[in-house]
């Protein structure tokens, strides 16, 4: 609002709190948005009638997704083997989900009760949690491309290795690597990933547990693996828990039960042996061939619905973020001009770890060590946009500062000499003017925001990216949904930035 009328003064306040009015709204219904939902992928604690179980559904037939009409669900051996102890035992079950490396921090955390995913209770997990007994013994495996020959630990010399980050294989690939000379090796968060990086020849081989490599090389047929039989039962499985959680003795009687009366037995058939005559799990189209990209769209087209359900989430992270980063960064830049020193080195320190840190380790900081450090069961949804708030809002502190800075001296003086005090003057007639300068910045830090959403794939919350990625580990490809993902992306971006020129204009010409 400029000072020119006193008509037009009274007309533009009336839109001036119009348009606050519905800017408080906006931020309170994304502060519900926040609080109110996205609760589903946390965790509850030891001793309740609910029980969460977190696994990595990235490792077929164990656990991935199975996506049937936009549905998507977490099955597989592991998962049967939950709901039978679930019925024997008569608790509910509440599956979350985490990268493989990931596990154990949120036992740590009690954001689960237990962790199965095919996990091997090795003497370094057993410092830091309980296992059950071993319910499944498997063995490792060296998978390469055919023509490569690569079938005994000492073809590896020389070659680079991919393993999953945070496993067993990954050890035993360095115990290999201490006999047989010059392998290098490459952790990788995905067992879909290395699988990719095997065809595209940036690796040459890779160790992964039997049963789940004859589901990748079913689905490639470039590929082959073969029983690496030094290492053996490398891979057993066993249900992880806190130390010292009472569920270790009940699961074990369930378990030793399903030992004796076959139910063990009985599924092991039913996922793996399936695996092995039958087509790859859910895979209802031909592999693509090993030479070239082969896309495939067609593919994916069962999964549409699922990869766009993850448009609401991205979107109403964006946007909860962006409005309490706005406020966070706003009140920051009044620290920085406030002339009250303390206040405004403490803007400064701020902003300087802030911008001076990256975003994906002030996330994976908030995630993790808030519930060890305030007992908040902070959910990953709740972790995610109070993190981007904390760090936008100091990206945007700068560019509020700067927009006030560059509001025309001459505003502040009639304010003042019209009596108006401080407050009203900032809210009322500085802020408005310097909102509407630095609107496109605003915008550039949403966009930004918007595609930087997708880190929060790595915490578990299933957006746009996450969804893809759980469509390319389902279906064995990887392209065809990352384009997509990609695609959804850009046409977001592009309707934002469609939406705030039109806004700009609008600005402008209430000028
Ligand atoms: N058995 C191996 C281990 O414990 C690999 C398990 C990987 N599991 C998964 N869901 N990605 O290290």
């Amino acid at each position: 609002m400029m000072f020119s009328s006193k008509k037009r003064q009274r007309g533009t306040l009336n839109r001036e709190q119009k348009k606050r009015r519905l800017f408080l709204f906006t931020v309170i219904l994304a502060i519900a948005i926040l609080f109110g939902d996205y609760h589903s992928t946390i965790a509850s604690s030891v001793g309740k009638e609910t029980l969460t179980m977190i696994t990595s559904p990235d490792y077929p037939p164990y656990e991935f997704y199975e996506t049937k009409d936009g549905e998507r669900k977490i099955v597989g051996f592991d998962i049967d083997i939950a709901n039978y102890i679930k019925k024997e035992l008569g608790f509910k079950l509440k599956i979350a989900q985490s990268d493989f490396n990931g596990l154990i921090p949120a036992l740590q955390a009690n954001r689960a009760d237990f962790v199965m995913a095919g996990m091997t209770p090795t003497p370094q997990r057993r410092e830091n949690v309980d296992f059950s007994i071993i319910y499944y013994e498997a063995q490792d495996t060296i998978v390469a491309s055919k023509s490569s020959n690569l079938t005994k630990p000492e073809d590896l010399s020389g070659k680079i290795v991919g393993v999953q980050l945070g496993t067993i294989q990954e050890q035993n690939a360095k115990q290999i690597a201490e006999k047989v000379p010059n392998i290098k090796l490459k952790q990788l968060n995905k067992v879909p990933e290395i699988v990719q990086e095997i065809k595209a020849g940036r690796i040459d081989a890779a160790i992964v547990e039997d049963t789940v490599a004859l589901g990748f090389v079913k689905a490639n047929p470039d590929l082959q693996f073969n029983v690496i039989p030094s290492i053996e039962n490398a891979s057993g499985s066993a249900i992880a828990f806190p130390k010292g959680s009472q569920l270790v003795k009940p699961f074990n009687d369930v378990l030793q039960k399903m030992k004796n009366n076959g139910e063990l037995e009985r599924l092991s058939k039913k996922w793996f042996s399936a695996n092995l005559t039958e087509e790859p799990l859910s895979t209802n189209s031909p592999p693509a061939a090993s030479k070239g990209l082969n896309l495939d769209f067609r593919r994916i087209i069962p999964d549409i619905p699922f990869i766009l359900k993850g448009i609401p989430l991205t979107l109403s992270f964006t946007l909860s973020s962006v409005f309490l980063g706005l406020f966070w960064g706003t009140a920051l830049s009044f620290f920085k001009i406030s002339g009250i020193k303390p206040l405004g080195w403490f803007a400064n320190v701020y902003t300087s770890i802030f911008r001076g840190t990256p975003l994906l380790l002030q996330l994976s900081l908030v995630y993790f060590a808030t519930p060890q450090l305030t007992g908040y069961d902070i959910s990953a949804f709740q972790a995610g946009v109070f993190t981007f708030t904390l760090n936008s809002g100091a990206y945007m502190s700068e560019t509020i500062r700067g927009g006030i800075q560059a509001v025309d001296k001459g505003q502040f003086e009639a304010a003042m000499s019209m009596g108006v005090s401080y407050p009203m003057m900032m809210w009322d007639i500085i802020l408005p003017q310097a909102l509407k300068n630095i609107l496109p910045a605003l915008v550039n830090e949403t966009i930004g925001l918007l595609k930087d959403s997708s880190l929060v794939a790595t915490i578990g919350v299933v957006e746009i990216l996450r969804s893809a990625q759980i469509v390319g580990a389902n279906k064995y490809i990887y392209f065809e949904p990352l384009l997509f993902a990609g695609l959804i992306y850009y046409v977001l971006v592009m309707g934002l930035s469609f939406a705030a020129s039109a806004l700009e204009r609008k600005l402008r010409r209430s000028d």
